[in-house]
């Protein structure tokens, strides 16, 4: 049975930090969370990085597609200046350098393996091998999760011992059959499609269900009232402070 913290902080904590950063983890840490989730993909040069977008101009002073630069150039942007002035100089973190973060400051971890299209196999090979040669045994084992089943495939047959978590926008009418398929562990879906019939018929069938991305506090408390397992959120500290990582109360019938 997995045993997951209720708030995970979503790339980071997107709101308090850039994104998908070494600030950003620092952040989450900081606010009290203990499991943050990024995103990986791939530079020119099979290097796996912390990126959300294909392309860099959202989160990065770099212009073009993410799979037409080298880890080299990737590394050189500016990924913290764009979201406020004191970050600027924070850079793209390699996800080696991700993770030995991580188990300094003793968080758990949610990779999602985003890849750019057509690298969905690749980004998960290259995402696997990095996380399997630098894993501690005695550490938790990362939660790998994606949208793309390719990805899912190779997390599966490359570490079969690890969990998985399937993401989609909303619940699929065979998610029990893709789930059984794929090994799946968690069932990773958006807030914005969900019912809460839904959120109890995972319930009874027993998979733990992971809510995306959830910022607002009174949406996050009725969420969890429902019997959703954990949250992931930009705005780490105002869910913590509001009480929501400690046990939910039981689901009303
Ligand atoms: O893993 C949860 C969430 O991060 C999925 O959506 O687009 O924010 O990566 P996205
Ligand atoms: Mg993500």
């Amino acid at each position: 049975m997995l045993d997951l913290p209720r708030i995970i902080g979503h790339r980071g904590a997107a709101a308090e930090a850039p994104e998908n950063t070494l600030a950003s983890i620092r952040a989450a840490h900081a606010a009290g969370t203990r499991m943050v989730e990024f995103d990986v993909k791939l530079t020119a040069d099979d290097e796996p990085v912390l990126l959300h977008d294909d392309r860099l101009e959202r989160t990065t002073d770099g212009r073009g597609p993410v799979r037409e630069r080298s880890l080299e150039e990737v590394r050189a942007l500016d990924a913290g200046g764009w979201f406020d002035r004191r970050f600027a100089g924070e850079r793209v973190p390699h996800l080696d350098q991700a993770i030995a973060l991580c188990l300094e400051l003793g968080l758990r971890v949610n990779v999602e393996i985003k890849p750019c299209p057509g690298r969905e196999v690749r980004t998960a090979e290259v995402t696997l091998e990095r996380l399997r040669a630098i894993w501690p045994a005695a550490a938790p084992a990362p939660l790998v999760s994606s949208f793309e089943e390719a990805a899912l495939e190779v997390a599966r047959d490359r570490q079969p011992d690890w969990p998985r978590g399937y993401l989609c926008e909303a619940l699929a009418p065979d998610w029990q059959a893709r789930l059984a398929r794929l090994g799946c562990a968690t069932l990773n879906l958006g807030w914005r499609r969900l019912s809460r019939s839904d959120v109890a018929t995972l319930r009874a069938a027993g998979v733990p269900l992971l809510v995306y991305t959830v910022n607002d506090v009174d949406r996050a408390r009725r969420l969890l009232a429902w019997g959703v397992s954990a949250l992931f959120t930009d705005t780490v500290g105002s869910l913590i402070r509001a009480g929501l990582d400690r046990p939910a109360p039981r689901p009303a019938q």
